[in-house]
């Protein structure tokens, strides 16, 4: 079934933009997986994240007409670009292949880097489409056009990151066919550390490299923890949520991408970390902590190791990000 059944009608668009409006959205990276949840949890975070300004233009169409912070990796042709490809499958859904719209997309985030970056630009740029247009349906109806931007980006339209970057807070990926999304509560405490080694982790590659078939066993042990994480978060049991963040499918592979995974790891757990491990498809990982400076004396831990064997790298600590895209 093509997901894009889960939408109940055409969206309800009230406005016709005039020629030379404009809007500028923020979406947030998202931390994809959650350690034990691959494909099937995610979680938004505040910072860092895209931007979008979206223009009303005369001439039928979509044009990208800037691109920043990229260093010119990625592509300004429409047809090539996850963001106008997105928009354009919307714009097609709607009904509205009429109107003209200018996008301006500002990457203020590292890219290839397991943060949702594609995710993010692709957020941005569907909801400042829904805002120009004044279409009031939900935020939700919106992912199987952010799918694409995936499927574009990286060969496979997972929505562990395109759901919680659209949605804010955490988010469960109940089911992909129908698509079914639960959105989840979470302490209001935990913050997140992030930490980004700037080497090279194209998620095409790091998806590749999985196995796909597994032991019933480890599945056992995979699902379980799942199920402890999610009952932690409904339970608000920091305990159950931190031993349940264990992933014995994914991350013994993919941790092999990122230098010194286990040692970083150590040094986290060793400086009061709940959980540990690779954000989506890495390099970048993260520790959930119970405070603000928990998750700082991490990243300038995690950052000074990776200095000290020639591995630069950015870092970020922010609570959960609730709300999503936004207009600013
Ligand atoms: N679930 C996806 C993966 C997320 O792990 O490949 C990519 O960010």
């Amino acid at each position: 079934m093509d997901n894009t059944t889960i939408l109940k009608s055409k969206a309800a668009v009230s406005e016709n933009p005039s020629v030379g409006q404009s809007v500028k959205v923020f979406a947030p990276a998202t931390v994809a997986n959650v350690v034990c949840g691959f494909d099937v949890l995610g979680f938004a975070v505040n910072e860092p994240g895209d931007e979008v300004i979206m223009r009303v233009i005369d001439k039928p169409g979509i044009v990208i007409s800037k691109i920043t912070g990229d260093n010119g990796r990625l592509p300004l042709d429409p047809k090539k670009n996850t963001v106008s490809v997105s928009v354009d499958h919307y714009l097609k859904h709607i009904g509205r292949t009429d109107i003209g719209l200018d996008i301006e997309l500002h990457k203020k985030m590292p890219i290839g880097s397991g943060l949702g970056s594609s995710s993010a630009s692709t957020v941005a740029g569907l909801f400042a489409a829904k805002t120009l247009l004044g279409d009031e349906t939900d935020a939700v109806e919106l992912l199987p056009f952010a799918r694409k931007g995936e499927e574009m980006a990286c060969g496979h339209g997972h929505a562990d990151n395109v759901a919680p970057a659209l949605l804010g807070g955490f988010v469960l990926i109940r089911s992909y066919d129908p698509l079914d999304i639960v959105k989840l509560p979470h302490p209001k405490y935990l913050h997140c550390a992030i930490v980004f080694p700037d080497v090279d982790v194209p998620t095409r590659e790091a998806r590749q490299i999985i196995r796909n078939k597994i032991q019933m066993k480890d599945a056992v042990t995979q699902w379980g923890n799942i199920a402890g994480l999610v009952s932690g978060l409904f339970m608000n049991d920091i305990d159950l949520i931190g031993r349940s963040m264990k992933d014995i499918l994914v991350e013994p592979v993919r941790s092999l991408l990122i230098p010194d995974f286990y040692k970083m790891r150590e040094l986290a757990m060793e400086l009061g970390a709940v959980s540990f491990g690779i954000s989506g498809s890495g390099p970048s990982v993260f520790a959930f902590t119970k405070d603000d400076e928990t998750a700082r004396q991490i990243t300038q831990k995690l950052q000074k190791h990776l200095a000290a064997i020639n591995i630069n790298s950015n870092s970020y600590v922010s609570t959960i990000n609730d709300l999503g895209p936004k207009v600013i």
